[in-house]
């Protein structure tokens, strides 16, 4: 079976660039991405796109109107696709069984009983979004369940392993794509159908074709082995700071070794993003649900980890400040959750935001690519923040910088010219691990970061009698 039009419920990170690139790879294939909101369609059809992403404008841009569009029309673009993605949302539950861990599917849900609803001929609808073990089972009692005689389905799951920040890059270039499907002769074919499309540009060899709850788990457990190797390294980074030992110096000698390796080794404030936590919070529950509580445990110590390092930062840039920030000016350089992008979610930067604002300092924020309302909607629109357009007005008259994000473009500033509009003593709080230490010290800057005990601690003459 060739596929010719294909459609993607959810116009978000993940199914805007996806079908970009697969609109961009397959000429031959009409891709509609639909979305319930009429304002973000709206934003993908306009010219300022609603994600930032390296290298989509273009692609959207080229595609865009020929074999790639962007509809709320949802009951169209469902009747005429032959191949449907689902990658809507799917947030920890806030209320109810599992509140605070569980994935809620109800969005998932929701678009299964659109497509139930709407059909009129076959379908593949392929779960793309990242869903508990067995969630396939839902869609397909939903779909099996309404159908409309003479129509089949069949579900299939193919996870998403884009990061953001190189989500384009890593679409063009994936290390693996992993399609599970059911064994039948029908579950088959399917697969065959959905590794036409991706056979387009993506090596024979690196589609991976396996049975849909391996599928499905290899996404939850693909996540928490990367955000355990970043709780990894950042408890090891407290144990430096104690002990004189340098993260860095840590990270590169036990990467070298091949069974280990180099990649996600990078200490830091502790990881964001709408995925890690949510992810391991819904592994955590599986396995709480399926009675493997140590298992339960081991992974949840992922997440206690990230939390407590968020802290120790955030208590370290408190103290470093006399113990007090009440009335200081703190500016945050960064507000996303990484470089390369504009989505705040779980960003650490918020916590800081939050902890310092409750300790009664004043904040001030540049990120290069977070709109100024997203940054008081995270914070939930509290007093003393201020959002700047660049780097030198945001830290003027500030006692204190924290880098939240490590943007490029921080590495390069004039730190100088910084010095001299701030207050003294000027301090500097590297939670990335991206600036010139030595270099900042020498300019005057009393400088902390993670996973390294800088030499020179500064002690004011007046700390005796402050303390
Ligand atoms: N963001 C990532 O980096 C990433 C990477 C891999 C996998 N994932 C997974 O992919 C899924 C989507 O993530 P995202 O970051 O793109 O979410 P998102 O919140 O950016 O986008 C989801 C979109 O789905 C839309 N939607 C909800 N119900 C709908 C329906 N019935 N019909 C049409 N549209 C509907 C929402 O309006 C929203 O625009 C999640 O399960 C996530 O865990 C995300």
């Amino acid at each position: 079976m060739t596929i010719k039009n294909v459609c993607c419920l959810g116009a978000g990170y993940v199914g805007g660039p996806t079908c970009s690139v697969i609109a961009y790879k397959c000429p031959n294939i009409k891709v509609t991405v639909a979305d319930l909101s009429k304002e973000r369609i709206a934003q993908w059809n306009s010219e300022k796109l609603p994600i930032y992403e390296p290298g989509l404008d273009k692609i959207v841009k080229e595609c865009r109107g020929k074999n790639l569009f962007f509809s709320s029309d949802v009951q169209r673009a469902i009747l005429d696709a032959e191949l449907i993605f689902i990658s809507v949302n799917t947030p920890t539950k806030n209320i109810g069984n599992g509140k605070g861990r569980a994935a809620d599917l109800k969005y998932v849900e929701g678009a299964a009983r659109l497509i139930a609803e709407v059909a009129k001929s076959d379908k593949i609808v392929v779960e793309k979004s990242t869903v508990p073990v067995k969630a396939a089972d839902s869609i397909m009692k939903i779909l099996r369940a309404n159908q409309k005689q003479g129509i089949s389905y069949q579900i299939l799951s193919n996870p998403e392993f884009l990061a953001e920040g190189t989500a384009i890059n890593d679409l063009l270039n994936a290390d693996r794509v992993l399609i599970g499907g059911e064994e039948t002769p029908e579950g088959q074919a399917a697969i065959e159908a959905l590794c036409g499309i991706y056979e387009n540009w993506i090596p024979k060899s690196k589609i991976l074709t396996t049975n849909t709850w391996s599928s499905e788990l290899s996404k939850l457990a693909a996540n928490a082995m990367l955000a355990q190797r970043i709780s990894s390294i950042n408890s090891l980074s407290a144990v430096c700071e104690a002990t004189g030992a340098d993260i860095s110096e840590v990270a590169k000698a036990i990467g070298c070794d091949t069974r280990i390796g180099a990649k996600f080794l990078q200490a830091s404030i502790g990881f964001g993003g709408s995925c890690f936590q949510k992810d391991i919070l819904n592994l955590v529950y599986i396995c709480e649900c399926l009675n493997l509580p140590e298992v339960a445990q081991y992974w949840q110590q992922v997440i206690d980890m990230n939390d407590f390092q968020k802290t120790r930062f955030t208590s370290k840039v408190i103290q470093s400040l006399f113990n007090t920030v009440s009335g200081k000016k703190i500016c945050i350089l960064g507000f996303a959750f990484k470089k390369n992008t504009g989505d705040t979610r779980e960003s650490p930067a918020i916590h800081v935001a939050n902890t310092l604002l409750d300790e009664g300092a004043c904040i001030h924020i540049y990120d290069p690519k977070v709109e100024e309302s997203q940054i008081f909607e995270d914070l939930s629109h509290r007093q003393n923040i201020f959002v700047y357009q660049d780097a030198y007005s945001a830290t003027q008259g500030c006692h204190a910088i924290v880098i939240c994000t490590e943007w490029d473009e921080f590495m390069i500033l004039d730190f100088n010219k910084i010095y001299e509009g701030m207050m003294k003593p000027s301090y500097i709080f590297d939670g990335r691990k991206i600036l010139d230490h030595e270099a900042l010290i020498q300019i005057g800057f009393q400088v902390q970061t993670i996973g390294r005990k800088l030499e020179r601690e500064f002690v004011p003459r007046s700390w005796s009698t402050l303390e």
